[in-house]
């Protein structure tokens, strides 16, 4: 292994320094978190993306590259607030410094390996092609790699993945990636528009692209924005497992329902990452970068149980495979407690004390506070937790973002490329974001330079009074009997994680559709109870919970129908993947009354053939 430093107290110090002045900047101008232009009504933005984290903030920039660009980032949270800053173990790119070996044919063939040939070939092999060049990028914006003393980033090796390609600062690889970006983002004039939730892509009655209305979380005003384009970045839909899940509070698929009620599909909704790793207290990451550092996976007998799962990759096999394996030991009675809090021992007490302290700071901090472990003393209980949705909008043109409505593109975890299949590999997450972060914003740029803005003020007007309308009716509801925000959300993460989790079941699965049926009922009276329009989070919430149980409900339909098990989509009433069915994307459209309809897309494959996977 190469001998690395970190340049990270020299570049965090100057990138530190940075970011607070540019804040300042920022802050200073008036100290509004809404651009005067936006709420004075005199700005139609050419690209108005909808999200803050990595796909977004490196789409704006991308869209910035023509100075004639009008280019805004909203955000229902601070710009900087997004999951992308939760991402902790790297960013997949060849690059061949740490490891020669390494190919971008070899990135294709375990990303489409890894996704259990669910993946668009043509897609990963463009994603594995320029996922190698955004490391360079990154570099050259002052992202802090940690290095080798050569002066090189060092890479590590995730979970399925045959060379070590993964570049990182420490296990805050996100963190700094986002803040890099947005330091360069305030260099390059973008708007931000923060504590904004979209409520809605607005279209006009002849079907065009009108902009988004959004509510000022500060002041509960509806506002409208014109828009050419709109590029959501929303990121995933993990919070529909609530409380057994490594996503933040903001991951409850705004910006999917959105792109549904604006025509475009969702795709592959049932593909959702158990990651094998989250704290058992509360669901919390903890790296797969703790296994590429050496962290072993220990069941209540003290035996290394995944000698019996994956004999050649062990702890780093891919993720769907180790989830299941702690799921099942766990279930077999060789996990230590009982229920959702549940787990098996990881292990890092083999791995010296000064390398956990350079590469693996956050995951002993986590672990530290959250469930009282000095993990170079003793080992953490962990089990699986809710980490990634593989699906997401159809993104209809990898090249350049664009959705099947003229004028949407999408990016990030938000959309569905796709490049993950049924179960992404450790460490593409930034890096998609990063490639087709940056395609998407070439791509909606180019449209607004091409065409005019055809939407319309009265559409957005409309929106905003419907929108008001919603908001005065559904928080002065008393509570007679009515079920209340919270309480449906807790029945929904019952349902969804014990009937659509790990394993799943067609029966179960039945159920769970029932049951997200009569939540939809409840959600439709539930009571919110708080009127007031500053900082009014409990509109805010239920606005979430009616999306959240709309995700849910792809999620269910795509996994009643999917027949067969396949990456993280798990099936014990089928346990075998089926090609000859199945070798499909799910695509659920939503219906003006509603309800969802089904629809299927091949899978493109241009060189790999199906095969069995083995690790
Ligand atoms: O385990 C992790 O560090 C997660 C990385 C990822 O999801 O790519």
């Amino acid at each position: 292994m190469a001998m690395e430093i970190s340049r990270r107290t020299f570049i965090k110090g100057t990138a530190a320094a940075g970011v607070v002045l540019m804040s300042g900047a920022y802050l200073g101008c008036g100290n509004k978190n809404i651009p005067a232009q936006v709420r004075h009504g005199d700005v139609t933005y050419d690209v108005l993306i909808i999200g803050s984290g990595g796909a977004g903030m490196r789409a704006a920039l991308a869209a910035t590259k023509d100075k004639d660009i009008k280019v805004a980032v909203m955000s229902k949270l601070m710009p900087t607030r997004s999951a992308s800053t939760m991402a902790q173990g790297g960013m997949n790119g060849v690059t061949g410094v740490t490891d020669d070996k390494d190919t971008v044919e070899s990135h294709t063939f375990d990303t489409i390996k890894g996704g259990d040939y669910l993946c668009d070939q043509d897609a990963v092999e463009y994603f594995a092609e320029n996922a190698g060049k955004t490391i360079y990028e990154m570099d050259y914006m002052g992202y802090p790699y940690n290095r080798q003393k050569d002066g090189h980033f060092h890479q590590r090796k995730m979970g399925g993945s045959s060379h070590a390609r993964a570049s990182y600062f420490e296990d805050r690889a996100g963190h700094a990636m986002v803040h890099a970006l947005f330091e360069q983002c305030l260099a390059h004039d973008v708007d931000f528009i923060s504590e904004c939730q979209m409520l809605e892509i607005t279209m006009t009655d002849a079907g065009k692209l009108a902009g988004v209305v959004a509510m000022d979380m500060r002041t509960g005003d509806l506002i409208g924005i014109p828009a050419k384009t709109v590029l959501i970045a929303t990121g995933g839909y993990g919070r529909a497992y609530w409380v057994r899940t490594s996503n933040p509070y903001s991951s409850t698929g705004d910006g999917i329902v959105a792109g549904m009620n604006a025509g475009i599909p969702f795709k592959d909704p049932e593909m959702v990452q158990f990651h094998p790793t989250g704290l058992s207290v509360n669901g919390v990451l903890l790296s797969e970068s703790s296994r590429s550092e050496g962290a072993l996976l220990i069941n209540k007998n003290g035996e290394r149980f995944m000698s019996r799962y994956a004999p050649e990759k062990m702890e780093l096999a891919t993720r769907d495979i180790v989830a299941r394996a702690i799921a099942t030991e766990i279930e077999e009675g060789h996990g230590i407690g009982e229920g959702l809090t549940a787990g098996v021992y990881l292990d890092f007490t083999k791995i010296p004390a000064e390398r956990i302290r350079e590469r693996l700071g956050q995951v002993a901090d986590l672990s530290l506070r959250f469930a009282g472990v000095d993990i170079t003393k003793a080992p953490v209980l962990i089990s699986p937790t809710c980490h990634y949705s593989m699906g997401g909008l159809e993104m209809a043109d990898f090249h350049t973002g664009a959705t099947r409505v003229p004028g949407i593109y999408t990016a990030g975890e938000a959309s569905c490329v796709s490049v993950h299949g049924a179960n992404r590999l450790g460490a593409n997450s930034l890096s998609e974001v990063l490639v087709f972060g940056k395609t998407a914003g070439e791509g909606a740029a180019a449209y607004a330079k091409e065409h005019a803005y055809e939407g319309s003020q009265d559409a957005l007007t409309a929106g905003c009074t419907k929108w008001k309308d919603r908001f005065d009716k559904v928080t002065a509801r008393p509570h007679m009997n009515n079920r209340t925000v919270p309480e449906i959300r807790d029945a929904m993460v019952d349902t969804m994680w014990f009937k659509a989790g790990v394993f799943r079941n067609g029966p179960q699965l039945e159920e769970a559709a029932k049951e997200l049926h009569a939540l939809e009922e409840d959600y439709k009276n539930c009571f919110v109870g708080d009127t007031s329009h500053v900082y009014n989070t409990a509109f805010a919430q239920y606005v979430e919970l009616g999306n959240m149980l709309q995700i849910s409900h792809a999620i269910v339909q795509g996994a009643i129908a999917r027949k067969e098990s396949r990456g993280g989509h798990s099936r014990r009433d089928f346990p075998k993947r089926d090609d000859a069915n199945f070798l499909k994307h799910t695509l659920i459209f939503k219906k003006s009354d509603g309800s969802y309809a089904a629809e299927y897309q091949d899978v493109v494959i241009t060189k790999y053939p199906p095969q069995e996977r083995k690790y």
